[in-house]
């Protein structure tokens, strides 16, 4: 059972409902996207799934009920980037991205090695020594997301699938950047891990996305295959504005609002 699944799950803050009896399924091998509206709950569904917030409903990992992990084994089985991360403190990138060392990852390598490597992955080798304070918003976010590699360096682990479990982690990134994330959740996606990543960018969902859940209101509004998902009533409906996606013959869909098709913007293209 190389899934992470949540039936009927409800999460309430205080007297307020935030998720109203979602189901959820994601399988190891895809890159499962999360999308949908500010405060549709997408932050809630990845915190409950990665068992960070209480919920009723069912969810397991790798077909085990999240509260039979403990602490220790969920750190091993799944990493969660957060959406926002703040540091208090003046750690150096290594010393945070150092905080993602296992006992398990240290079978890939030394720690020391494992921390250059995971920097070296997402492009920021030779920052280990820097202060998190001196580095701008996407180099955070990608020492951020190097701590997290660490912790599931192997896509594949005795007791399953590692889960990659991202909060809008290309919010701060810029084109490059995101691309290459992208790439780094299909990588480790198709090397046998799983990788749930909550995204606003409809395009790079529909480029890097196998699986795509639709949240609004706290519900699932929709899942399927991007091109199942990303049809206009159910963009245009989910959003609250008219959104049209289009085909590009052997490379999926891609979304444009409405305003792009009325006004003549893209007619600087032809010019
Ligand atoms: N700790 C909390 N206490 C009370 N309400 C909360 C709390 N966290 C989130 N909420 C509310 O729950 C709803 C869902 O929030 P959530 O963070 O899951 O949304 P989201 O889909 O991730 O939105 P965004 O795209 O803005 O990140 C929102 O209405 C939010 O105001
Ligand atoms: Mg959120």
């Amino acid at each position: 059972m190389s899934t992470i699944s949540a039936k009927d799950v409800i999460v309430r803050y205080g007297h307020e409902t935030i998720l109203h009896g979602v189901d959820f399924l994601a399988r190891a091998g895809e890159v499962t996207v999360v999308a949908g509206p500010n405060g549709s709950g997408k932050s809630t569904l990845v915190k409950a799934v990665s068992g960070e917030v209480a919920s009723s409903g069912a969810i397991a990992i790798n077909g085990r009920a999240l509260g039979a992990y403990e602490g220790w084994q969920l750190a091993a089985q799944r990493g969660v980037l957060a959406q926002e991360t703040t540091v208090a403190f003046p750690f150096t990138a290594a010393e945070i991205v150092g905080l993602g060392v296992t006992a398990g990852a240290t079978r890939v390598a030394r720690p020391a090695e494992l921390i250059e490597m995971a920097l070296d992955r997402v492009g920021l080798a030779g920052f280990g020594a820097r202060r998190i304070q001196t580095l701008s918003g996407g180099e955070r976010q990608r020492v951020q997301l190097a701590r997290v590699l660490c912790q599931i360096w192997e896509p594949l682990s005795a007791e399953g699938p590692r889960w990659l479990i991202m909060d809008e982690p290309v919010a701060s990134l810029d084109i490059r950047h995101q691309i290459g994330l992208m790439e780094l959740a299909r990588d480790y996606a198709r090397a046998g891990g799983g990788v749930v990543a909550v995204m606003h960018d409809l395009n790079l969902s529909a480029m890097y996305g196998d699986h795509v859940v639709l949240m609004k209101s706290g519900r699932v509004a929709a899942a399927g295959a991007p091109e199942e998902v990303l049809r206009p009533d159910i963009l245009s409906a989910v959003f609250a504005c008219p959104l049209h996606p289009n085909r590009v013959p052997d490379r999926g869909v891609f979304v444009l609002p409405q305003s792009a098709l009325a006004q003549p913007a893209l007619a600087l293209a032809a010019e």
